[in-house]
Formats: structure tokens, sequence, C-alpha cells
């Protein structure tokens, strides 16, 4: 895969001119490895955590959705074995005290001054914490570095509520955090970062079924946000490298603009976590007590927003003009619809486009409208935002209650009626 020149520079700078993500704390100079999201970016992850919501919970009947908490008791990160292994190898400068990762760097020298490197230490990446007004040992906590824990300790509080019989899945949207050695590369490696994980129960021996069940249900989800086969590529994780508790990992890889990395990743994590938190269940009709394994789907929120604005961002000419334009689908678009007066000083021009946004926005929520600037930067804003449907209200709807229609892509206007805008728009 070549690498795309400038295109990473293009997107963070769109993103931030355009209210979708900011560096976070930027008026005290920033904060590496932490990003803010405007109001757009707010809305476009809105729409990712919706839709994977809706086909991964609301859609069927085998799942249970939860909100754990970020702080853990401890203990839970010992019996998962984070404590122990969630450490990478860093290396310091001896020069310049930069600090890499050690299977990040090519040679065995500083990357910044080519300095001597001290000798290797583990770093665990867990941000710490504590807990109430002592600061001690009895006090310290970590915020969570992956939700999944969430999910394992709430098992048996699932099973005593619902009763579910297994094969059934818990799943999670929410913030993990990570002391990332090199946070890089905009939210490809963030310190604060939000996954939605699922963790599907089921006896040992149907593990690869259901792993194959859910490899084919990740795949129609990308498709369903514009993901395909052309840019996410399967990975199948070696030994060495999958992380301590998963038997088989795949990682569903991207090409990002910096290069091929992990999107998300898919894990036959066995029954190592039931069983370190001390929890099984009974399967009432065979009277059998037994641990069950897990499948876990493994999708961060971030790297998605950045690999969808990366396969949006096109440029091209339009009427003569370069442009640019967000090529989102319509259903994760943050703005559906624009409305704009053609003229913003005409007072009969902007009630009539008020009018017609309140029908439209009736019906398909993020809906704006916009009177700022002439009409052809209207267009050009819009564009650079994603947004698939435009209405112009000109003079002649005043006569014939008529709108124009212009579609993203091709800048094709139609000429609609107003009773038929709502069923025009295909989002
Ligand atoms: N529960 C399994 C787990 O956490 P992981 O591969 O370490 O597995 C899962 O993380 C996903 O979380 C990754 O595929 C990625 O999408 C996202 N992720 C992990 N670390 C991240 C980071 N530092 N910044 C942004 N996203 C991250």
């Amino acid at each position: 895969m070549k690498k795309e020149e400038g295109k990473m520079e293009k997107i963070v700078s769109l993103a931030k001119r355009r209210g979708f993500v900011y560096q976070g704390s930027e008026v005290w100079g920033g904060l590496s490895g932490m990003w803010d999201f405007g109001p757009l970016g707010v809305t476009l992850k809105n729409n990712i955590k919706n839709s994977w919501w809706k086909k991964f919970v609301d859609d069927r009947e085998d799942m249970y959705g939860l909100d754990a908490a970020i702080i853990m008791n401890s203990k839970t990160w010992e019996a998962s074995g984070h404590l122990k292994n969630f450490t990478e190898k860093l290396v310091e400068c001896s020069k310049c005290n930069a600090q890499f990762r050690a299977d990040q760097l090519k040679e065995n020298k500083c990357a910044k001054c080519g300095g001597e490197l001290k000798e290797e230490q583990s770093f665990n990446e867990m941000f710490e914490t504590n807990v109430g007004a002592s600061k001690d040992s009895s006090s310290v906590a970590y915020l969570r570095p992956e939700t999944a824990q969430g999910i394992f300790v709430n098992f048996k509080n699932i099973i005593d509520s619902f009763h579910p019989r297994l094969p059934f899945g818990i799943a999670q949207i929410g913030k993990a955090f990570r002391n990332e050695i090199n946070a890089r590369d905009f939210l490809f490696r963030t310190r604060e970062f939000e996954q939605m994980e699922i963790e599907y129960f089921f006896k040992g021996e149907e593990w690869e079924k259901h792993f194959e069940d859910w490899r084919v249900s990740s795949w129609e989800w990308l498709n369903e946000i514009g993901l395909n086969k052309d840019v996410v590529h399967e990975l199948d994780v070696e030994d060495k490298d999958r992380a301590h508790y998963s038997k088989k990992t795949i990682d569903f890889e991207y090409d990002f603009p910096f290069g091929r990395s992990e999107l998300f990743g898919l894990a036959y994590r066995t029954n190592y976590d039931l069983t370190n938190h001390k929890l099984d269940y009974l399967d009432d009709r065979e009277g059998e007590r037994f641990i069950p394994h897990v499948i876990e789907p493994s999708f961060g929120v971030d790297r998605i927003v950045f690999a969808l604005l990366n396969e949006a961002y096109t440029e091209d000419e339009l009427g003569g003009e370069e442009r640019v334009y967000l090529k989102f689908k319509p259903n994760l678009a943050p703005v559906k619809v624009a409305v704009f007066p053609l003229l913003k000083n005409k007072p009969e021009l902007v009630a009539k486009a008020r009018e017609v946004f309140e029908i439209v926005r009736k019906e398909i929520p993020q809906t704006m409208f916009d009177d700022n600037g002439n009409i052809g930067k209207r267009y050009r804003r819009q564009d650079e935002i994603g947004t698939p449907n435009c209405i112009t209200i000109d003079f002649d709807t005043l006569e014939d209650d008529t709108v124009t229609l212009r579609d993203r892509d091709t800048g094709e206007q139609k000429r609609i009626k107003i009773e038929d805008i709502v069923s025009s728009i295909s989002i």
C-alpha cells in the first residue's frame, strides 16, 4: 500500500477547521495523546456508536447492554493479568532522554538524535490514581485500559437479573485509557479513547463456530459504515504477538494514511477471564456447572472515526472549481440535510426557508439551517463537512412551492415540490 503524501495533514486540518476534532487542551499548549471532539465530531461518533449498538444489541435477542464504571477495584486488574502483563518495553536515549517503545524502533539507537539507548525497561501502561483522601497502596486504583473487564465482573449480575441461556453476549461502549509510550498518528494511538466491545459467552467446544459468526457479522457492520475489503484486511496474529489472554486473534487492519495498521480486533479469550474472576455458569436444564468461553470483537471508536474521515476525504473539480468534500455514507453524516434561503436579507425567503427547515427536521433530525455567506460558500462548507443533501429556497419557491435539492457527490440539482421533499431524500 502506498502512503498518500500530505493526506494526514489535510485530514487533521479539515477536522479542526470544520469542528470535528481539536487538539486536547490546545490553549495551554496541548496534552500529547488527547483529542477533543467538536460538535460535528461528537455527532459523527454518536452515529457510529448508534449504528454499532443497533446492529449488535438492539437488533438481536441474545445481547445485553452495559455501562460499567471506569474505575474498578484494583483486584480486577490483578485477576485479569493486566498488572503483570499490560506492559511495553521502554527504551530511553542517554543523550536527549527521548523515550520509545522498543518494538517500534528500527535501529538500536535513538530515532531522534542517534544517541545511545539506555537499558530496556518494562513499563505498565495503566494510568494509576487514588480513590479517596489517602494516598497509600490501599487506595491505588487504575483507569480501565479496556472496557472488557467491566463486562466480565458483571457476568453474574446479568445472569441473576435476566437468566439468559448460552450462547449470549454483553456489549459495552465506553472510555478506556492507556499511558502509551508514544501517542502518535492523530486518533490512531491516543491515551484516552473509546471502545465498543462485546464478550460473547458459549460452551468451549463451540468456539470455532462463534469465531466465524463474529468474523462475518463484523464484516457486515464494516460494510454498513462504508469500509470494504479494498481497504480493510484480515491479519491472523501470530502466537508471539497475541495478548496474554488470547488463543486466536484476527486483527482487521485498515490502510491509514501513515500505513496499514489495526482498526479493531477479534479474539478468542477462552475462559481465561471468567476463571480468574472465579465466575461460572449453571446450565439448569443439563444440571451442569462450567466456565463459559468467550469471543471478543473489540472496536476502537476513534480509529473508526479516523478511517471514515480518511475514506470520505475526496478532492475533485465541480463546475470548473476545485473542491474538497467528505463522501460519508448518508446514515453517518453528522449533517444529513442543510436548508438555505437563497438570500439572507430577504425576509420572505428566510421565513419560507425556516418553514421548510421545520418540516424536514421533524422527519430527519440531523438537519441544519444555514444562511451564512453566499450560496456558493454554503455549498462548499456543506461539502467539506459531508452533508449529502442541500435544499435551497428561492423566489420560485414563493410562487410554486418547489425547492432545489442538491446532491453532494454530483452537485446535481433537482426541482422538487415541498410536499415531496422528505421522501426524495435518502439517508
Ligand atoms: N479488550 C481487548 C482490547 O482492548 P486491544 O487490541 O488492545 O484489545 C482493542 O484494543 C481496540 O481498541 C483496538 O483495535 C483499537 O481500535 C482500540 N485501541 C487500542 N489502543 C488504542 C489507543 N491507544 N488509541 C486508540 N485506539 C486504541
